[in-house]
């Protein structure tokens, strides 16, 4: 079964709108009694509810059917209030909050007691990051308090990319989205830990080794994972392959006839300008940002077209296109 196609048949769609006065004004009103609003950030769409209400939180962990394990990121308004939710904040956290917000990169601190224990599923460190995209930062420095905000999809589908996946996928259990059109990014933040003196990676993101200084360097803790790792990310009704840079022609090629015509394909773009005719393109990249960006939609536009599989083309690993790799390595995964 093509869980997408099944799922919005079922689901009324939540009602999307623009991110005006009148926008703004009823996604806090929602958030002010205890509801959720779908909030686009330059990540991912985020399913937004009060981080300090139990309640609330409650409810985000039910609209996506999230394992109670799995903490939530808490999202901020001003880097200053990083002290508030942290415990202790150390010289590297202030450090890479100094350099990386507002933007992708979420930090893992020690959690201050009034942390709700739901949000940070009962662990004593909680994960803060402080968006860069201007809905997200008008809500936030509108509602008296951090926003709690997993990416807005049901557990173990892609995160949305856009405000109609919301819509469609959470229904009315979320009071509206806030369209912000389609994430700049499109690959959730890059988790660190910042406890100790060197940052340790917990999950992939935009934000690179590079960027953060330590690339090549192996880190105390490496194999440590977010919670949230442990968990298929994507699972799709069909398979993903993933084919090396440059092999795609050799694949489509070994493909039988009838295979051919329900196999569809996501490519860079000369790739896809010389496959034969039949082949059914889902998507055409320019590079590995341009993936980044497009790859969650297309994912999910491949089940909208009820694909058998999907082969998918790999982009070279530097920059975004790691975090790219890391996601399409799960969604390959055997299941
Ligand atoms: O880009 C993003 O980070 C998006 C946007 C909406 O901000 N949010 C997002 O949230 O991707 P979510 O819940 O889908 O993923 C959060 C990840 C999970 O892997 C979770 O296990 C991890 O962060 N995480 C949260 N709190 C943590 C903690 N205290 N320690 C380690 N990992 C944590
Ligand atoms: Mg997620």
């Amino acid at each position: 079964m093509l869980t997408m196609g099944a799922h919005s048949e079922t689901v009324v769609p939540a009602s999307v709108l623009a991110p005006d006065e009148h926008g703004l004004q009823a996604a806090l009103d929602a958030l002010a009694r205890g509801g959720l609003v779908g909030m686009p950030t330059e990540t991912v769409y985020g399913l937004a509810g009060d981080a300090y209400d139990p309640d609330a939180v409650a409810r985000i962990f039910a609209a996506k059917g999230r394992p109670a394990d799995n903490p939530l990121i808490v999202h901020l308004a001003d880097p200053e209030e990083l002290g508030r939710v942290a415990a202790q904040v150390t010289p590297l956290a202030r450090r890479l909050a100094a350099t990386f917000w507002p933007g992708p990169l979420t930090l893992v601190v020690e959690a201050a007691a009034s942390v709700p224990t739901i949000t940070r599923a009962g662990l004593d460190t909680v994960a803060v990051r402080l968006p860069d995209h201007p809905v997200a930062a008008t809500l936030l420095e509108r509602t008296p308090r951090p926003l709690a905000a997993p990416s807005a999809n049901r557990s173990g589908r892609p995160s949305p990319t856009r405000a109609e996946h919301v819509a469609t996928e959470l229904g009315d259990a979320v009071a509206l989205v806030l369209d912000g059109g389609p994430c700049p990014v499109g690959v959730e933040s890059t988790v660190v830990d910042v406890r100790g003196t060197r940052p340790v990676v917990l999950r992939e993101g935009s934000v690179t080794r590079e960027q953060l200084g330590i690339e090549g360097t192996r880190q105390a803790g490496e194999d440590q994972r977010s919670p949230g790792t442990r968990y298929r990310h994507y699972a799709p009704a069909y398979p993903v392959v993933l084919v090396a840079r440059g092999g795609m022609g050799a694949a489509v090629a070994a493909l039988t006839p009838e295979e051919r015509t329900s196999t569809g394909v996501v490519a860079g773009r000369s790739t896809v300008d010389a496959l034969p005719p039949g082949v059914r393109v889902i998507a055409g990249y320019t590079d590995e940002v341009d993936l980044a960006r497009g790859l969650y939609g297309a994912l999910r536009s491949a089940e909208d077209a009820g694909v058998t599989r999907l082969l998918v083309e790999a982009v070279a690993e530097r920059g975004v296109g790691r975090a790219v790799m890391d996601r399409l390595r799960r969604a390959a995964a055997p299941h």
